[in-house]
């Protein structure tokens, strides 16, 4: 069995890397293009971390409601405390783990990025993320295919192991999912929402009912 990464700890002691942060700023102006025009009322982000951006689309969304689940308390407390000095009313945090999300709410929008690449049973984590959306909702999230694994064989140095055990499971070629997968997961056809690279494809799907 892999080793398993301990996100807590790892946020006690981590700031959010500055690539992350601006890469996140850069995500939440397409979520913000994204949401215009719809009826987008509640909005989750699933594994959000440092919550970057939905403290931007928060700010940008009054009306809307947003939540984010991350597994690690550690951030999701630092998130609380700082969406109460900010005044963000409509900024709600909780600690959830995937791939068995809690299913108290339901919502118009849930976004899943960076984080699927950390979970065994990959699959269900999709199917249990779709399920939380409203009829007409979207998912949008990126996922480790094959070109991914091969892009962290070659970049992840042999005497790296902390970056060995955080990828063990795309390494070990454990949780890759590809588009052909993704559709016949879910019965519908996800398109590409975003996607510099072919190992980092960010897709977006509508549940039709
Ligand atoms: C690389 S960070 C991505 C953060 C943010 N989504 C972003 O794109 O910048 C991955 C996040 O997923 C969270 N995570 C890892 N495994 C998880 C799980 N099983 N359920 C929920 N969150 C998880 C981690 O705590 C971490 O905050």
């Amino acid at each position: 069995m892999p080793p398993v990464f301990d996100w807590n700890k790892h946020w006690k002691v981590t700031c959010e890397p500055e690539e992350a942060r601006k890469f996140a700023t850069k995500m939440a102006d397409r979520i913000c293009d994204f949401m215009q025009n719809k009826r987008i009322n509640l909005v989750a982000d699933y594994g959000c971390g440092h919550a970057t951006l939905l403290f931007a689309l928060a700010r940008i969304f009054p009306q809307t409601e947003f939540y984010g689940f991350d597994v690690a308390e550690s951030v999701i407390q630092r998130n609380k405390e700082r969406a109460l000095q900010l005044d963000l009313q409509n900024l709600h945090f909780e600690q959830d783990c995937l791939p068995s999300p809690h299913r108290e709410r339901t919502f118009d929008l849930v976004v899943c990025f960076a984080t699927l690449h950390y979970i065994k049973e990959i699959g269900r984590a999709v199917k249990n993320l779709f399920e939380l959306l409203n009829p007409k909702g979207y998912l949008i999230f990126n996922y480790p295919n094959i070109y991914t694994r091969v892009a962290y064989r070659t970049d992840i140095k042999p005497h790296d192991d902390c970056m060995k055990k955080r990828f063990a499971l795309v390494l070990a070629g454990e949780n890759l999912l590809s588009l052909n997968k993704i559709k016949n997961m879910l019965g519908a056809r996800p398109k590409k929402f975003y996607s510099s690279i072919r190992a980092n494809i960010y897709v977006v799907i509508r549940k039709t009912i």
